[in-house]
C-alpha cells in the first residue's frame, strides 16, 4: 500500500488536530458506501465524516475495518440528530453510533443541528460530555452552531466544542463566523465544501485560477479551503475524485487568488437556506 501523503492539519484549543481535507459521506451508503470509504482510507484519507442521520454508519465502520490501516490513524466522526437532544435519548443514540460504528470509541461526535426552536441542545451537549468522560467518545463538538449556541454550552457546562462543522463554500464563505473559531480555537469544518459541485465550478474566477496552477475548479476551491484553515469533507465517490481532492491540499493559492475567490460569496450563498438561526433537523 502506498503511504499516506502527509497532509496540512489544524490545532483546536485542547492540541486535537484534523488534517485538512477529510472524506464527507452523506449518500454514501450499503456495500457500495463501505468499499468507497475503504477505497479513500487506502488513498490517504485518515478522517471521515458520518452522521446517524445518514444511515451509514454501518457501511463506514465496515470500510474503515477493511481499510487495513491501523485504526489509531483514523478519525471516525458521527453526528446526534435532533430527535435525539433530550438527555435519556442522547445518551442511547451516542453508545447506538458507536455500536453501529463498530468502534470502541467514536473519534469525534458532533451534535448536528442546535435546533433552537426545540432548545433541547444544551441537553445534548451535556450528554456528550458525559460520554466523553465515560470514554464513549474520544472528542466532542458541534455543527451548524451559531455564536450563541456555542457561547451557552460553554457557559453552562465549561467545555469548549474542538469543532463546528459549518456550511462553507465560496458562495457562502463566512467570514466573521471563521474568524469566531479562529479566536477561540475552535477548527472549523467545511461541510458541503465543493457547493456540492454544481454551478459554483463554473464560475470563471475558479477557471482562471485553476489554469494558471494546472489544477481543476475542485482542487481551486479545495486549495482554497486549505488556506483559509478550514477543514474541508468533500463527498467522492470515486477513486479519482478522491485522489485529486486529496492532492488539492498541496497547493498553495496567493493572497490575492484567496481573495478573488472569497469574492464569490454573498448573503444569499446557503446551498439550500438552511440557517441554522430557524432551521430544525430532526
Ligand atoms: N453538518 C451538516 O449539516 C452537513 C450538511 C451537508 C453535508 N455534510 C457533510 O459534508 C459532506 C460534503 O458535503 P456534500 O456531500 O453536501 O457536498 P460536496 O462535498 O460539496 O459535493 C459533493 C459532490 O461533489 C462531487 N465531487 C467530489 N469531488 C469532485 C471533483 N474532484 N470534481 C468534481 N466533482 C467532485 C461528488 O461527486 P462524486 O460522488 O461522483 O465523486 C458529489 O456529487 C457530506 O458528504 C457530509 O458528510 C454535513
Amino acid at each position: 500500500m502506498t503511504p499516506a501523503p502527509a497532509l496540512p492539519s489544524f490545532t483546536a484549543h485542547n492540541g486535537f488536530s484534523l488534517p485538512a481535507i477529510g472524506l464527507g459521506t452523506y449518500r454514501l451508503n450499503g456495500d457500495a458506501g463501505a468499499d468507497a470509504v475503504a477505497v479513500a482510507i487506502r488513498a490517504g484519507y485518515r478522517l471521515i465524516d458520518s452522521a446517524f442521520n445518514y444511515e451509514n454508519e454501518g457501511s463506514v465502520g465496515r470500510g474503515v475495518a477493511a481499510a487495513g490501516v491501523d485504526r489509531s490513524e483514523i478519525i471516525v466522526t458521527t453526528k446526534l440528530p435532533g430527535r435525539h437532544h433530550p438527555a435519556a435519548r442522547a445518551r442511547t443514540s451516542i453508545e447506538e453510533s458507536r455500536s453501529r460504528l463498530g468502534l470502541d470509541a467514536t473519534d469525534l461526535h458532533l451534535i448536528h443541528w442546535p435546533n433552537p426552536g426545540q432548545d433541547e441542545y444544551l441537553q445534548a451537549w451535556e450528554a456528550l460530555v458525559d460520554a466523553q468522560q465515560r470514554g464513549v467518545v474520544r472528542q466532542i463538538g458541534v455543527s451548524n452552531f451559531l455564536p450563541e449556541h456555542l457561547e451557552r454550552i460553554e457557559r453552562e457546562t465549561g467545555v469548549r466544542p474542538v469543532v463546528n462543522q459549518i456550511e462553507v463554500h465560496p458562495f457562502f464563505p463566512q467570514e466573521e463566523q471563521l474568524a469566531y473559531h479562529r479566536e477561540r480555537g475552535i477548527l472549523t469544518e467545511a461541510w458541503s465544501p465543493l457547493g456540492r459541485a454544481k454551478e459554483l465550478l463554473d464560475e470563471a474566477v475558479l477557471r482562471d485560477v485553476a489554469n494558471a496552477h494546472g489544477i481543476t475548479p475542485a482542487q481551486t476551491v479545495l486549495a482554497w479551503h486549505v488556506a483559509r484553515e478550514t477543514v474541508a469533507i468533500p463527498k467522492a465517490s470515486s477513486p479519482e475524485h478522491q485522489s485529486s481532492n486529496l492532492d488539492a491540499a498541496a497547493i498553495t493559492l496567493t493572497d490575492d487568488e484567496v481573495a478573488a475567490i472569497t469574492a464569490l460569496g454573498r448573503p444569499d450563498g446557503r446551498l439550500f437556506g438552511a440557517d441554522p438561526a430557524t432551521h430544525e433537523e430532526s
